[in-house]
């Protein structure tokens, strides 16, 4: 019950890999159109309409538009510590890794950060070229790629492959981050914000998470990496990490990006990022009981104020009991992007709807 349901759909109307125009394009020329028939002139009307709405995204020949040029050529080229190093607040970044289907939730998610006034220190990883224009288009400079980009077509199917891939890459770029020296709070974006997290990242810890168990713990449960289930693991979310630059992270980082190599995807287990860091937390534990170098601080975040989709959306009791205690939700523990917006609505949640305007990228 991962947090990266998220990605499941591919939508087929993406034109987000600038390298070739999309499948849709493509039909367009391969039927003869006669200029002067009706369909024909409709066709051309559709296609400019297109091409003016997309071009500021797309890669179409220089200069056509040449005035649009150089702004997404800066972009191109941005850098991963660019970015940081303009983004950065206190040495600490908020960071998500987003492709354009999920532009919607970026912006929801967005709203709640803001009313935190923590939106300054977003960064948002653009997982495609589309993102990172229409990001830094309305946001100049809160958007960053970093190469290679994935084929978003295979990348939302949950389950599958290229799902695999654009999840592997999470470890990657947060491990980038702490090796620039920043502290970085890693979040999906399908959550909402209901409160400041960052009182609640008490104390000096490498790295800190929510469990996605949803089972009830008692308030003052353990911060302690909690036992392994029946099946030898543990159920931690990889949807939101806090990690300081420290070699203790650092190890973490590594050696989920270990488990992801060794236990690559297979049709057998299509498996997601999660398993992997979880593996990597126990593992990075039982070392430190082995050795003092490899000291690994880790911190379980309170359930009461981090609550994983599968006990906040299904145990109404619990919700009233724990009243003004949320931080943070998670609308996981639900498949599919529409079923997702319409949760987050009879909540109260899809703030997009009414509250674009507090987001630093408008209306979309
Ligand atoms: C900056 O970071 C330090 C150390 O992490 C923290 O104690 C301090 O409160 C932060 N200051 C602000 C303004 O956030
Ligand atoms: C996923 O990554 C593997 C290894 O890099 C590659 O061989 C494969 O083609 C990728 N698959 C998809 C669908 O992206
Ligand atoms: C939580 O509180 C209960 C009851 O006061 C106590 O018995 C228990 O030891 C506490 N647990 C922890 C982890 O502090
Ligand atoms: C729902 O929450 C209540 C109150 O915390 C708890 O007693 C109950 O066991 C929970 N129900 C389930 C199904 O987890």
């Amino acid at each position: 019950m991962s947090s990266v349901f998220l990605h499941q759909r591919p939508i087929q109307t993406t034109l987000s890999n600038p390298s070739s125009l999309s499948p849709r394009f493509s039909n367009f020329t391969q039927r003869p159109i006669t200029i002067f028939s009706r369909t024909g002139l409709l066709v051309l009307l559709s296609l400019m309409v297109i091409l003016g709405v997309f071009l500021p995204w797309s890669e179409l020949p220089e200069g056509l538009f040449s005035s649009t040029r150089p702004a997404l050529t800066k972009w191109r080229s941005y850098t991963l510590a660019q970015a940081a190093s303009f983004v950065a607040k206190n040495g600490t970044l908020i960071v998500c890794a987003v492709s354009e289907p999920y532009l919607p939730f970026l912006n929801n998610w967005l709203i709640g950060i803001a009313r935190q006034r923590h939106h300054e220190k977003v960064l948002v990883i653009a997982e495609d070229y589309t993102t990172l224009y229409r990001v830094n288009e309305k946001w100049p400079g809160h958007a960053v790629l970093i190469p290679p980009v994935v084929d978003t077509q295979t990348a939302h199917k949950f389950g599958s492959q290229g799902f695999f891939n654009f999840t592997s890459r999470r470890p990657r770029h947060l491990l980038n981050i702490v090796e620039l020296g920043y502290n970085v709070m890693y979040n999906d974006v399908d959550m909402v914000w209901l409160a400041d997290p960052f009182p609640y990242l008490e104390g000096n810890h490498d790295v800190y998470f929510t469990d996605d168990m949803a089972p009830v713990k008692p308030l003052n449960h353990s911060h302690d990496l909690p036992p392994p289930n029946k099946k030898g693991r543990t159920y931690i979310c990889s949807c939101m990490i806090f990690l300081r630059p420290t070699p203790g992270a650092k190890l973490v980082l590594k050696t989920w990006i270990e488990e992801l190599d060794a236990q690559p995807w297979s049709r057998a287990k299509k498996a997601n990022d999660q398993p992997a860091f979880n593996w990597a937390l126990m593992k990075t534990t039982k070392q430190m009981e082995h050795s003092k170098e490899d000291k690994v601080d880790l911190y379980l975040l309170p359930q009461a104020a981090f609550p994983t989709g599968g006990l906040y959306f299904k145990n109404k009791t619990w919700v009233k009991e724990t009243k003004g205690m949320h931080v943070i939700i998670h609308n996981n523990y639900i498949l599919g992007f529409e079923k997702k917006i319409k949760r987050f609505r009879d909540y109260g949640f899809w703030l997009v709807d009414d509250y674009y305007s507090e987001s630093p990228l408008g209306r979309l």
